[in-house]
């Protein structure tokens, strides 16, 4: 399964990101994070390691030699990708838990992202995964990624919502472009929400515009608290609420049951 956790900037997809891998580690799947964010270069902290993986974009020569084969689709079209074909210097490890970076814009003036979307949709299509593995795509924030077409190969689509209308907005848009490609899975998380009331009202304007909501993780002090040290807790409100949500996601899935949405 291929899971995408999109949404506005700053919604919180990295901390749900992070929070579902760890709960799907206790339920002793083989996680594979993918981070598809470009600028944002902590995800590997979160996730607990010291060092982030060597991008794969310096697998095929960095940036510019890329964009020079780019016109050849077929550089990166010919192999499946399963996780032990993925070099150590590529693929953090830490128990079951599993971290690659596509690459991250280093220096100004560098040019576009195109390159990396092209790496990321690429990467995404030839990864082959067990039925025991789980990719969970940290995906950069807002909507371009859906224009290079990163999520071809997505089965599921989490889009984080927080209370603010331009990320319910935001999530609306990520909701028609996942289902206009075909994506059958596509749920909003409530993130950071303070209270059951604005919980109730933000589930409602999802509900007008047809997004089902998988779960709601209320605003945790700790989480924002473990932030300043680029961490997230291992315990706590938010970690069981996070647990809720990936046991409503693989009932869906993998076990094809129908849970009840709340
Ligand atoms: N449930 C929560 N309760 C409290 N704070 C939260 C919660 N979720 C996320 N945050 C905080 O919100 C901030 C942004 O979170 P995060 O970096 O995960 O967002 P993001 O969507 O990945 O951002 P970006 O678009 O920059 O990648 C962080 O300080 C994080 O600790
Ligand atoms: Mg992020």
């Amino acid at each position: 399964m291929k899971i995408a956790v999109c949404g506005k900037g700053g919604s919180g997809k990295s901390t749900i990101v992070a929070l579902l891998a760890n709960e799907a580690l206790g339920r002793d799947y083989k996680v594979l994070v993918v981070d598809s964010d470009e600028s944002n270069s902590g995800l590997f902290r979160m996730l607990g390691f010291e060092n982030p993986p060597v991008p794969l974009m310096e697998l095929i020569g960095g940036k510019k030699v890329l964009k020079q084969k780019m016109a050849q689709p077929s550089i990166l079209a010919e192999n499946h990708i399963s996780l032990e074909d993925i070099s150590p210097q590529h693929l953090a490890r830490r128990d079951g838990l599993m971290l690659v970076s596509i690459g991250k814009i280093l220096q100004s003036l560098e040019g576009c992202a195109c390159p990396m979307g092209v790496l990321s949709r690429e990467f995404l299509k030839k990864l082959t995964l067990n039925t025991n593995e789980l990719a969970i795509v940290d995906m950069e924030a807002g909507v371009e990624h859906f224009g290079r077409g990163v999520e071809t190969s997505i089965d599921s689509v989490l889009i984080v919502v927080e209370p603010p209308l331009e990320s319910v907005n935001v999530g609306q848009k990520i909701h028609e472009l996942a289902s206009g490609i075909g994506i059958k899975n596509i749920w909003a998380v409530l993130n950071k929400v303070p209270s059951e009331e604005i919980a109730t009202k933000l589930k409602a304007e999802l509900k007008q515009r047809h997004i089902d909501v998988i779960g709601c993780v209320y605003f945790d002090a700790d989480v924002f608290r473990s932030s300043l040290e680029g961490k997230i807790p291992v315990s706590g409100v938010a970690v069981h609420e996070t647990k809720e949500v990936l046991w409503r996601i693989l009932s869906m899935v993998i076990m094809n049951t129908e849970t009840t949405r709340i």
